[in-house]
C-alpha cells in the first residue's frame, strides 16, 4: 500500500466524505479539509470515519482566504509529509434567477468554487513537481456543462473550472502531476435534497439511469483518476451523470 497524502476540501461535505473513504481505502493518509464552524456536520464525519482510525483525519479550512490554505498545507506536511493528492470538492449553490441574483451571491459562488480551487492548486503544486509525483481532481458539475436555470453563478464557476483543470494540466505534463475534473450529475446529497421537491422530481425524470447518483459513485472516479497507474489522463473531464448529458 502507498502512503501518499491526500487533501480533500469539503471533505465532510456530500461526496467529500466518500471520496475520503474511497481514498483511504486506496491507501492513501487523507485530510477533510472543510469549514470548522459545521460543528455539528464535523462530529458526525468523525463518527462515520471512525473505523479507518487515523487514515482519516479532519482539519479545518476555509478555501476562501488563502492564509488559512497556506496554513493548511504546511500542518499537512509537517505531520504527514507532502501533499501528493488533491481534490477540490468544496462547492456552495446559492441558486436564483439573474434579475434577482445580488453581487454577494456571485461573489461567495465564485469564491468558494473557483477561487477554492486557485488557492489550493497554487499552494500545492511545487511539491508535487518536487515529488515528480501529483494527482489534482477537480470536482465539476454537469451543469458546467450545460447550465441551469438559477445557476448562472454556479455554471460559471463549474465552467471555469474545467479551462483551469485543462491550463493546469499542460503546465504540469511533464513532471508527473496530472489535473482532471469530474462533472457530477444529479447526486443524492444535502445540496440536492435542497433543490424543490417538484424540480428535483422533474431532473430525475430526465436522467436516463432514472436516479440520482449515489455519492460513493463519484468517490470511485475520484480514485480512479488518483490512483498511481492514471499518469496518462490528464487534461480530461469525466461526466458521472447516469446519461442526463450526452457529448462527443
Ligand atoms: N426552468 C424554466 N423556468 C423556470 C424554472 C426552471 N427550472 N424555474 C423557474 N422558472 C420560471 C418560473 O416559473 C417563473 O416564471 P414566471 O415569471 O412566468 O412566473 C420565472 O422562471 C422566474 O421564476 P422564479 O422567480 O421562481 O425564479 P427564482 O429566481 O426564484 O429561481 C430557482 C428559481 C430557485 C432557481 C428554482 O428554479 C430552482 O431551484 N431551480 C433548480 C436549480 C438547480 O437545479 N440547482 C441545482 C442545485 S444542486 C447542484 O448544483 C449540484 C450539481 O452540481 C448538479
Amino acid at each position: 500500500m502507498n502512503e501518499r497524502v491526500a487533501v480533500v476540501t469539503g471533505g465532510i461535505g456530500g461526496l467529500g466524505t466518500e471520496t475520503c473513504k474511497a481514498l483511504a481505502r486506496a491507501g492513501r493518509r487523507v485530510v477533510a479539509a472543510d469549514l470548522a464552524a459545521r460543528t455539528e456536520r464535523v462530529e458526525q464525519f468523525r463518527a462515520e470515519v471512525a473505523s479507518f482510525g487515523d487514515a482519516i483525519t479532519f482539519e479545518p479550512l476555509n478555501v476562501i482566504d488563502h492564509n488559512d490554505c497556506a496554513s493548511l498545507v504546511e500542518r499537512v506536511r509537517a505531520r504527514y509529509g507532502a501533499v501528493s493528492i488533491l481534490v477540490n470538492a468544496a462547492g456552495i449553490t446559492r441558486d436564483t434567477s439573474l434579475r434577482k441574483m445580488d453581487a454577494a451571491q456571485w461573489d461567495d459562488v465564485i469564491a468558494v468554487n473557483l477561487g477554492g480551487v486557485f488557492n489550493l492548486c497554487r499552494l500545492v503544486v511545487d511539491g508535487m513537481m518536487a515529488q515528480g509525483f501529483g494527482r489534482i481532481v477537480n470536482i465539476s458539475s454537469v451543469n458546467g456543462q450545460t447550465g441551469q436555470f438559477g445557476q448562472t453563478n454556479y455554471s460559471a464557476a463549474k465552467a471555469g473550472m474545467h479551462g483551469f483543470t485543462m491550463a493546469r494540466a499542460r503546465e504540469v505534463a511533464k513532471k508527473g502531476v496530472t489535473v482532471n475534473s469530474i462533472s457530477p450529475g444529479y447526486c443524492d446529497t444535502p445540496m440536492v435534497r435542497a433543490v424543490p421537491e417538484d424540480i428535483r422530481q422533474q431532473i430525475v425524470a430526465s436522467i436516463p439511469v432514472g436516479r440520482l447518483g449515489e455519492p460513493r459513485e463519484i468517490a470511485r472516479t475520484v480514485a480512479f483518476l488518483t490512483d498511481d497507474d492514471a499518469g496518462y489522463i490528464t487534461g480530461a473531464n469525466i461526466p458521472v451523470n447516469g446519461g442526463y448529458f450526452m457529448s462527443f
